[in-house]
């Protein structure tokens, strides 16, 4: 793991932005995997700057999301699909053909994780993903205990963000929501990783993270035996680490 601190939030942003260029750059037709959540939303808004900028070549591009809320329907502000739409996929034109996410709303979830992997594969694998971290060590919807094994699959929220979502969605009690998402397996197959985490509530799971034994309680911690992972910091998120 390459662990780099930055000193403020907007500078992390703009690293990150870079990250993402450099995927871009990488092969033209390059498959670059995105995260939604509070820590990349400005680091969608700074890529989609930094594009208008330097009028990088997204043309040839399929950006995709790795996870996406089930049980809501996709124009929900909080389903992944949309968001990625409204900071990143919407503001640079990119076309539905090269937007690919898991469906929020399926008969059958299984089935459409394994098209949707399948159709990943047939565009050459993932070049590069952009992951978030939970404050519980989750990334994606692998929640703890995940198996390190596990493919794309239907799985659980945490309950305060099913909560949330409940509350905005008005969703009965009743009605099953979840996460659906790509495998810890899948994630360790992508050819290059970044990880970005702000803020003192990160503190305590980065340094699990990164300093901790790799356990599946701690699903990020898998992430010290990928070859190629990038660990993008702010000061708070790093003030626990022995560095
Ligand atoms: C959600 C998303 C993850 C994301 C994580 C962190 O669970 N499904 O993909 O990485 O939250 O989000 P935040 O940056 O808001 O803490």
């Amino acid at each position: 793991m390459r662990i780099l601190v930055c000193n403020t939030p907007a500078e992390l942003d703009r690293r990150a932005a870079e990250m993402i260029a450099d995927a871009v750059r990488s092969r033209r037709d390059a498959v670059v995997g995105l995260s939604t959540g509070r820590t990349t939303g400005d680091i969608h808004r700074a890529f989609v700057r930094l594009v208008r900028e330097t009028g990088l070549d997204c043309s040839g591009v399929t950006f995709f999301g790795q996870d996406e809320v089930a049980g809501v329907p996709r124009a929900y502000a909080g389903a992944c699909y949309t968001m990625l739409k409204n900071e990143l996929v919407g503001p640079l034109g990119i076309p539905e053909e090269r937007f690919l996410m898991l469906p929020t709303e399926s008969d059958d979830f299984g089935r459409d994780c394994r098209a949707f992997m399948d159709e990943l594969e047939k565009r050459g694998g993932v070049d590069f993903l952009f992951l978030g971290l939970g404050e519980n060590g989750h990334l994606g919807f692998n929640q703890p205990g995940s198996p390190f094994g596990a493919g794309a699959r239907l799985s659980v929220m945490y309950p305060e963000l099913e909560e949330r979502i409940r509350r905005e969605t008005g969703t009965p009690a009743d009605k099953p929501l979840g996460g659906v998402t790509m495998g810890l397996k899948d994630i360790m197959q992508a050819r290059k990783l970044v990880l970005a985490a702000k803020g003192p509530s990160k503190a305590a799971i980065v340094k699990k993270m990164i300093e901790g034994p790799v356990t599946e309680d701690v699903p990020a911690s898998v992430l010290q035996l990928h070859p190629d992972c990038t660990v993008l910091l702010d000061r708070e998120a790093a003030s626990q680490l022995a560095l």
